[in-house]
């Protein structure tokens, strides 16, 4: 097996550094307040294209566009007035938009639709970048395809390190770790001047309805209708641990044999069920059994703030321990753990 190191393709820069970089048609990861996005200046192609080569994605997955917020945003939409009320109220916001497009957006970004996704970013960096580079930049999140989003700069690192960067070099803006730490909440306007959310984010459906008029996503898989939007995040398995990982109830959790745990088993799950489990392993020792049960927020803020990183973490234990499997536990069944309940379910299915 050959061992690549790619700290020659992989570099810290600051904002002046991004600036030029994407200038020159480089790909920068940037922070945001969502996930890391993998960053390149919308009006070079080859930028572009290397967004979609380093990240193994299949290039008819449209990206969004993420503009500074006092961007003319009709300069690559159309804005209508639903859109222009989200806009005036939210951004800079986890909040991205799907509106029909302007010939200044290829359709190489949209895979091939007449529709972009477009958000402006709450970080200050990234806004500071934007509002020098006087373009939109296409992101998608900075994970390799189908892996947990990063909501740190390490993460972004660790990713490529190893990876073979196909001679692409990326450069890494550092600005902490992701205030939200899930993915933006994606909308579609519908004709009607309702709206219809693509994708669940930490931005709550009670914020939007306050508003405009959600509608409930039609049950059926969106990428197999004709002229509808397709979400990559669609997808079953996302945003998935290479560990596999099921999701197990409190009651489940505390009936658990606990003679696997560190050996086969991983487990996440709340505190009340931590000091349960913690009960049954009479002979192991404190350290052992915190290295191999972490605790997750029952605050769904904190929860979503915490969780990719926790999952990595699991996931590289799992991966140098040779453990087999992730336990995490359910989480509560109401509409602020709605887009948490999205991603696990991703993050599980295989
Ligand atoms: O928070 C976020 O949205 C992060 C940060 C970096 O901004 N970005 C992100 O990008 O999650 P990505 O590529 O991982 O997910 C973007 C989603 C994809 O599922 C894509 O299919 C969908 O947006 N999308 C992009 N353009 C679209 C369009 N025209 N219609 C419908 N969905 C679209
Ligand atoms: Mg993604």
């Amino acid at each position: 097996m050959t061992i690549i190191n790619n700290s020659a393709n992989l570099a810290y820069i600051n904002v002046n550094q991004a600036i030029e970089k994407l200038n020159n048609g480089e790909l920068v990861a940037i922070p945001t307040e969502t996930v890391y996005g993998l960053a390149a200046n919308i009006n070079i192609g080859g930028a572009i294209d290397n967004i979609y080569k380093l990240k193994g994605r299949p290039n008819n997955h449209p990206l969004i566009v993420h503009v500074h917020q006092n961007f003319d945003v009709e300069k690559y939409a159309k804005v209508n007035y639903i859109a222009q009320k989200l806009i005036d109220n939210f951004w800079p916001a986890p909040l991205t938009l799907v509106l029909p497009k302007t010939k200044y957006i290829s359709e190489y970004i949209t895979g091939g639709q007449n529709t972009v996704a477009i958000r402006s970013p709450n970080h200050i960096l990234t806004q500071e970048v934007l509002g020098e580079l006087n373009c939109g930049v296409a992101a998608p999140s900075a994970n390799k395809f189908g892996y947990i989003s990063p909501t740190k700069a390490i993460h972004v690192y660790n990713e490529y390190i190893n990876h073979d960067m196909k001679d692409i070099k990326l450069s890494i803006l550092d600005g902490g770790d992701c205030e939200i730490g899930l993915e933006s909440t994606i909308v579609y306007i519908n004709g009607d001047n309702t709206i219809t959310i693509l994708r669940h984010g930490m931005l709550s459906i009670n914020e939007l309805s306050a508003l405009v008029e959600v509608k409930e996503k039609p049950e059926v898989k969106i990428s197999k209708i004709e002229n509808t939007p397709r979400v990559s995040g669609e997808l079953l398995s996302h945003y998935a641990p290479k560990t596999n990982m099921s999701i197990l109830t409190q009651q489940q959790l505390i009936n658990f044999n606990t003679v696997s745990i560190g050996t086969e088993s991983f487990i996440l799950c709340f505190s009340d069920t931590f000091h349960q489990i913690k009960l049954n392993c009479e002979n192991m020792r404190d350290e052992y059994i915190t290295e191999y049960i972490k605790m997750l927020s029952s605050n769904p803020n904190e929860y979503a703030h915490d969780l990719y990183d926790t999952l990595r973490n699991a996931d590289n234990i799992c991966q140098s321990k040779k453990i087999s499997k992730i336990y995490i536990e359910q989480i509560p069944d109401n509409i602020e753990w709605i887009a948490i309940q999205d991603r696990l379910n991703k993050a599980s299915h295989k």
